[in-house]
């Protein structure tokens, strides 16, 4: 069965997570992903949080499956000259340099666009255009400066940053989709063209709702949020703890048997309350005129859901998800990474799947999330430094002298 993105070529310049995100989604739509990697260190996170000495790391393995690595030192005159045969070679070139980086080596997008008019140039940096646009960010300070942090974690407590990679995984995702989108583009116009994701963008987007409830502050106080019905409400919007981000309340509860991760994320919707107190065997609150309405319990949220938790404590959040998803109750166990990894029907959807590498064994990683019903992605190993250069090289051309004299100077 064909592929997706079968046929298009990437020039894969980037490194550590959000552009290695973006160009890991491309290969697993089929598209060739050429890596590009300095001599000798590659990619800085082959190194990083090494588990097995001297074997690429999961950090690195993770993020790069299904691409061909080649090793080009883009500074020095060979390493400068197979670029512009493989910009000429390529549809997409994908980089997260800090800001600069690839002007500096004197790849500009003037004369990128001059070599190959119908090349998309895709982009991570941390800041758009502005007093910050020169600025190296990682993961975190995304987080901190897309509004995440002070958004996220209780109240009383400080400003608290997600698990979830938001700032790199998720701009790499958006990426992925201006990518997309200006390949369908240039299927009519035949031109290629910039396609740019600042990590502070990405990850406001992705906190759009709380930009929402900024705006909703100024007529009055967040009444879903913990802190109503008191007023202290300052001019910004205060972190929530684990209060649901939409119209409907939810929160986090304990269930047994105490442990870390034995919770359940319970949302109660109007008629949900009705079920909720006959599970519970608190009918009298069914019709009960204090308690009946989503109105009346609006600013007891918190004793709604201590009634909940003597019930779930009583349960494991696995008995306690069945009961009420049962009745539609809509709900979630806390999930740790160790049960995530064993979860049987992730790993028959292939979004949790086991890789064999030649030098570290098996690995887990976490498959494509996107599924394609005409495009099936099978996850692939991540490429060992430089283990496609020649073959790479010799499909743009060079002769086996000519890559033996690029070895020689040190540009491969
Ligand atoms: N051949 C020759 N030189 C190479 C090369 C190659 N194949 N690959 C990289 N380099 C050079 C770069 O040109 C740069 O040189 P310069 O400093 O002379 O311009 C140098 O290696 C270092 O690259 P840089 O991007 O500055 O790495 P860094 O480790 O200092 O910074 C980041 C890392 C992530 C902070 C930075 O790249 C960044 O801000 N990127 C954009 C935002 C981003 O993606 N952040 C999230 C990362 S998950």
């Amino acid at each position: 069965m064909s592929k997706a993105l079968e046929g298009v070529r990437v020039l894969d310049m980037t490194h550590v997570q959000s552009g290695p995100t973006c160009t890991q989604i491309l290969a697993w739509f089929g598209a060739d992903v050429i890596k590009v990697e300095f001599p000798g260190r590659g990619d800085i996170t082959r190194s990083q949080l090494r588990d097995i000495p001297d074997v690429d790391s999961l950090y690195f393995t993770m993020l790069n499956s299904n691409k061909r690595s080649i090793t080009l030192n883009t500074k020095s005159e060979k390493g400068k000259d197979i670029f512009w045969k493989l910009v000429r070679h390529c549809d997409v070139l994908v980089e997260n340099f800090a800001p600069g980086a690839l002007d500096r080596m004197g790849f500009t997008w003037d004369k990128i666009q001059q070599v190959n008019p119908g090349l998309i140039y895709g982009s991570v940096k941390g800041f758009g255009p502005g007093p910050f646009v020169d600025f190296k960010v990682y993961e975190n300070v995304a987080q901190c400066m897309g509004g995440s942090a002070s958004t996220t974690g209780f109240d009383d407590d400080v400003p608290t940053v997600t698990g979830a990679q938001i700032g790199d995984s998720g701009t790499g995702l958006h990426l992925v989709a201006g990518i997309l989108a200006a390949l369908i583009q240039r299927s009519h116009t035949g031109e290629g063209q910039r396609v740019e994701c600042a990590m502070q963008d990405a990850v406001l987007n992705l906190c759009r709702i709380k930009l929402r409830d900024q705006q909703r502050l100024t007529r009055g106080p967040l009444k879903e949020y913990p802190q109503y019905p008191s007023d202290e409400f300052g001019d910004f919007v205060p972190r929530s703890g684990n209060a649901s981000g939409g119209g409907q309340p939810g929160w986090v509860l304990k269930c047994a048997p105490g442990g870390q991760n034995d919770f359940i994320y319970v949302i109660i919707q109007p008629p949900g309350w009705a079920l909720l107190m006959g599970v519970i065997g608190r009918e009298d609150l069914i019709t009960d005129p204090d308690w009946a309405t989503p109105e009346v319990r609006l600013p007891k949220l918190d004793q709604c859901f201590e009634l909940v938790e003597e019930w779930t404590l009583t349960k494991s959040k696995f008995e306690a998800m069945e009961v009420l998803s049962k009745l539609g109750v809509p709900c979630g166990p806390i999930m740790s990474m160790k049960e995530l990894g064993e979860d049987e029907a992730l790993r028959k959807t292939k979004t949790v799947v086991e890789v064999e590498h030649p030098e570290r064994g098996k690995y887990l990683t976490v498959g494509n999330p996107i599924k394609l019903s005409k495009s099936p992605s099978e996850v692939g190993r991540a490429p060992l430094l430089g283990e496609h250069t020649e073959k790479v090289l010799a499909e743009i051309g060079l002769t086996e002298e000519e890559i033996e004299n690029a070895r020689l100077d040190g540009a491969i």
